[in-house]
């Protein structure tokens, strides 16, 4: 096959073997693939005056959020021509009455839940599939001064099915998976969703992870190095 079509242009293949396949869907293709814009083209198209990196445009970390809740046609994701786009209902009328928190897109959707003023669809075809609610609390000691993390099955499994996490982000095993902030915050292990989906770390939302205060006779543990050390 290879050997066979030696010589001719990648576009010049495809028009030979799509009309073989389905002989009304390949014409558009193949004037796609001969009118394609050149990458000289796109470059040409940047202003020569705009002297800004384009290297971490797509950095959540680095993007300021002026408006997590602002309306279709204004939050800088959806396309302004597609008429569609202004018949969404804007987030701030849905989200009237629910109770709020001063982090992520500022409403608390755990208690919005547990006050019954939502009543989301466990199952996307059928209706009547309740969640499986687990209540355990599993306790994650932090070495630093930090209060201990907490992470509550209940409110998790409230929205999420344990397939959702088990076994590909956390094994089912406590202690059995290592986290750390960093990992969070580069999106894995909780940043899966804290950040995403669910509430992010922010300055402000710390405690709601890091609610188990320390034991009053905690110390910080010293490092190996620190206890080798002769001089000490
Ligand atoms: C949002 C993510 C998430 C969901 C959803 C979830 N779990 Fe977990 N699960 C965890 C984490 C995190 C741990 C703790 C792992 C660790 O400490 O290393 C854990 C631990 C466990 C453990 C070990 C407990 C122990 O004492 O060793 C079991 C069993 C478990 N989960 C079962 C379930 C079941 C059953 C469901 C569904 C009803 C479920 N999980 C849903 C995140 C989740
Ligand atoms: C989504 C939950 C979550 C939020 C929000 C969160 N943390 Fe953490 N944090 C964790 C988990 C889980 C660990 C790992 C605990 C362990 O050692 O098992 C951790 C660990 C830490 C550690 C220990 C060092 C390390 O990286 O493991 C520090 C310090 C820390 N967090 C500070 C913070 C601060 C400050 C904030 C707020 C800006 C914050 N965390 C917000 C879940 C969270
Ligand atoms: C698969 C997605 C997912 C993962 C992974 C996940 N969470 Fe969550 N978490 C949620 C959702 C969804 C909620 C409920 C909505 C909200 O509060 O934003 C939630 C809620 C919580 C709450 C309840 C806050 C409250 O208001 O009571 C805590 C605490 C929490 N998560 C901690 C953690 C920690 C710690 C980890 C990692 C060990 C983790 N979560 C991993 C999705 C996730």
């Amino acid at each position: 096959m290879k050997k066979y079509f030696k010589g001719l242009t990648a576009a010049a293949v495809l028009a030979v073997i799509l009309p073989a396949v389905n002989a009304n869907e390949a014409a558009p293709l193949v004037i796609a693939a001969t009118t394609a814009v050149t990458s000289a083209e796109i470059t040409g198209s940047v202003p020569e005056n705009l002297n800004v990196s384009k290297a971490n445009v797509f950095n959540r970390l680095l993007k300021k959020i002026v408006d997590p809740n602002a309306a279709p046609p204004d939050d800088g994701i959806h396309d302004i021509a597609n008429d569609a786009v202004h018949a969404l209902q804007p987030p701030k009328v849905a989200y009237e009455g629910l109770p709020t928190t001063e982090f992520g897109n500022h409403i608390d959707w755990v208690k919005a839940l547990d006050d019954g003023l939502l009543d989301p669809r466990y199952d996307r075809v059928d209706p009547e599939v309740e969640p499986f609610v687990m209540d355990l609390d599993i306790v994650r000691p932090v070495k630093a001064s930090v209060p201990d993390v907490v992470f509550p099955h209940k409110p998790h499994t409230q929205w999420l099915h344990c397939s959702n996490c088990h076994p590909k982000i956390f094994i089912p095993q406590r202690g059995a998976n290592q986290i750390n902030m960093s990992m969070i915050i580069l999106g894995q292990k909780c940043g899966v969703c804290h950040g995403k989906v669910s509430f992010p770390p922010t300055t402000k939302s710390c405690s709601k992870c890091h609610s188990k205060p320390k034991p009053a006779d905690w110390k910080p543990p010293l490092s190996q190095a620190t206890v080798k050390n002769p001089w000490r």
